[in-house]
């Protein structure tokens, strides 16, 4: 890949910027300034000093978000905060987009990528990708709402697969797991059997915990195993590094 290119996909840059900064004297591979644009890179091989900081580069990134409430799961957004923004430039420049989709309201994990393949994969309901869920409701539920989840509900005419409700003592709080994400389907669930949620956090996805230190907004790469247990959950392979 050329040098620029490199430089522009792993720093705030655009391609242009990069290359007068190449010219400039600003790049070196392998130890030796380079001072063409177009200079030949592998990244995998070469190592490539950019400003005196080594660039890493990755074929794709995978980050976890903390999302906050009041941020739609969406790169744009004409008048309401979206959760690409709570992304730095170098960042937003990759392309990354959220795999899947929280509500507004919901909170918590939501994986970024902009690795297409995989983040199709992980929302493919055949998958069978876990999602766990906090949540708090309105009144206790019923004895029979565990079954009612695990039975598979019925919404809007769709049959929902087996999900899991743990409630706790108060049966106004707990756990749901879902393997599957239609459209607004806890709340939907909840209101079938004539409850409410009044909070909804996601805790974990794929079987990847969300770093409790991460406070609302925030967020951070996935760790090489986290990103290995993604990849096994989309079956796709590991990606070059
Ligand atoms: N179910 C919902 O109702 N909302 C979410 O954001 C996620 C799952």
């Amino acid at each position: 890949m050329r040098l620029d290119k490199l430089i522009s996909d792993s720093a705030a840059l655009t391609r242009k910027e990069a290359a007068a900064s190449v010219r400039a004297g600003q790049a070196a591979v392998n130890g030796i300034v380079v001072r063409e644009p177009d200079c030949k890179v592998d990244p995998g091989i070469d190592s490539v000093v950019f400003r005196g900081v080594p660039l890493v580069w990755r074929k794709y990134i995978y980050a976890m978000l903390n999302k906050p409430a009041g941020y739609v799961s969406a790169t744009d957004d004409r008048s309401l905060p979206y959760v690409l923004e709570l992304f730095p430039p170098e960042y937003r420049k990759r392309g990354l987009f959220p795999v899947g989709r929280l509500d507004r309201d919901t909170t918590g994990l939501l994986v970024m990528t902009d690795d297409g393949q995989t983040a199709h994969r992980c929302l493919s309901p055949r998958r069978h990708v876990t999602k766990v869920y906090s949540f708090t409701c309105l009144s206790p539920l019923p004895p029979e709402a565990e079954k009612a989840f695990a039975d598979g509900m019925t919404l809007g005419g769709e049959v929902c697969l087996p999900a899991s409700l743990s409630p706790d003592e108060s049966r106004t709080a707990g756990t749901v797991t879902l393997t599957e994400g239609k459209y607004h389907q806890i709340k939907r669930m909840f209101e079938r059997l004539g409850n409410k949620i009044t909070t909804l956090k996601r805790e974990s996805f794929a079987g990847i915990p969300l770093d409790p230190s991460l406070a609302p907004g925030e967020w951070r790469e996935l760790t090489k195993e986290e990103t290995e247990t993604l990849l096994a959950a989309a079956g796709t392979e590991t990606p070059d590094e």
